[in-house]
């Protein structure tokens, strides 16, 4: 059974000649890290990606410090505990899947860092999933454990609601209203997802207009190599 068609939102970065809102992304790093990470890793995504992007190299290396990576084995073949680097990718919330389902009452959170390529509806479904959440209607019977959200394909998900007002403060003054938080934190897993984005949409740029330059270039050689002939 399909979920309810997600509303399709006015995404910042959705337009042919538009980037990521970058203060959004940094701000739904922080959604992230303090909400989703509890549960859900995202593994493709490396220190080193934030730098540049919604940290600087100071600020990215002061986040990765924060968190200890097991490493070794050292010479004399022990593991060791160390402070995380750039090249460390972020920390995943449990060692395996079996202590994932475990402390899920079964379910699996997946891995965030394509999400919003792997689910339809992309970043607008996502957007409604995390501010969808509501009383089931009457007569919809609902398993002990699960939780009623419309968008959810079948409409009863075991993540319950994580986004309430005010759940994290962030730096910059935004407030941090739930609709604001999933916006943010979309924003930031849609970047996970395509961190060449804005890179891919400049290319594209440049390619149309240096093409178009050759396009007039070649039908005016081609008029002048041809006005002879006529
Ligand atoms: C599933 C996002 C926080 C536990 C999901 C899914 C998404 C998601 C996109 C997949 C839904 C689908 O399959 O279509 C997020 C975001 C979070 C967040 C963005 C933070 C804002 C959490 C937290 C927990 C959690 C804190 C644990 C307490 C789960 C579980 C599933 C899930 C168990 C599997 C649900 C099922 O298949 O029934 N989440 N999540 N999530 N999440 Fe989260």
């Amino acid at each position: 059974e399909e979920g309810l068609h997600p509303q399709h939102y006015p995404w910042s970065h959705s337009g042919l000649f538009d980037s990521f809102d970058h203060a959004s992304i940094r701000r739904g790093y922080q959604v992230y890290r303090e909400v989703c990470a509890a549960c859900h890793s995202l593994d493709r995504i490396a220190w080193r990606n934030l730098v540049g992007v919604s940290h600087t190299a100071d600020e990215t290396k002061a986040l990765a410090e924060e968190v200890e990576y097991e490493d070794g084995p050292n010479d004399q073949g022990e593991m060791f505990q160390r402070p995380g680097k750039l090249s460390d990718y972020m920390p995943a919330p449990y060692p395996n899947e079996e202590a994932a389902r475990a402390s899920n009452a079964g379910a699996l959170p997946p891995d965030l860092s394509l999400i919003v390529k792997a689910r339809h509806g992309g970043p607008d479904y996502i957007f409604a999933l995390l501010t969808g959440y509501r009383e089931p209607p009457a007569g919809f019977e609902i398993r002990d454990g699960m939780n009623y959200n419309p968008y959810f394909p079948g409409n009863a998900i075991s993540m319950a609601r994580v986004l309430f007002d005010g759940m994290v403060e962030y730096e910059d003054g935004t407030p941090a209203t739930t609709s604001q938080m999933a916006k943010d934190v979309v924003t930031f897993l849609n970047w996970a997802a395509e961190p060449e984005h804005d890179e891919r949409k400049k290319a594209g740029i440049k390619a149309v207009i240096l093409f178009s330059a050759l396009t007039v270039i070649s039908l005016y050689v081609k008029r002048f190599k041809w006005s002879l002939i006529k």
